[in-house]
């Protein structure tokens, strides 16, 4: 009982808020704030997809960048996960993904979601 009630509590804990940063100490360009246009909504769909399959873009707010080998997005965005249950249930994500200068896929770089 005690066991299945930490391993439950570890679950939650993985579904209430996850993040992927990998630690880079990199120096970077300062932000430009974007308005959020085609390509945003392109960026902000790859990294739904990126972050998980199950994931799907809700909404985009605060679409930044900066320039390095291409544009490094800011964006916050809503995404609805569906899964196991029928509900599904709404997760806010800040993410990070570069635009690349060749205009190619998008590449997913960090992430931090939290379940709303
Ligand atoms: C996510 O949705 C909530 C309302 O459901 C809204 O307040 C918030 O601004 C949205 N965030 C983004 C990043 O779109």
């Amino acid at each position: 009982m005690r066991v299945q009630r930490s391993v439950l509590t570890m679950v939650l804990l993985i579904l209430l808020s996850y993040c992927v940063q990998p630690a880079e100490g990199k120096m970077l360009g300062g932000l430009t704030v974007k308005r959020t246009d085609r390509r945003v909504r392109e960026i902000a769909n790859a990294a739904a997809r990126q972050i998980g399959g199950e994931y799907s873009l809700i909404s985009i707010k605060k679409a930044k960048y900066q320039v390095v080998a291409g544009k490094l997005y800011h964006i916050n965005i809503n995404l609805s996960k569906t899964g196991m249950s029928l509900v599904s249930k709404v997760v806010s994500c800040k993410v990070k993904i570069l635009d690349p200068l060749t205009g190619g896929t998008p590449e997913l770089k960090e992430f931090c979601c939290k379940m709303k």
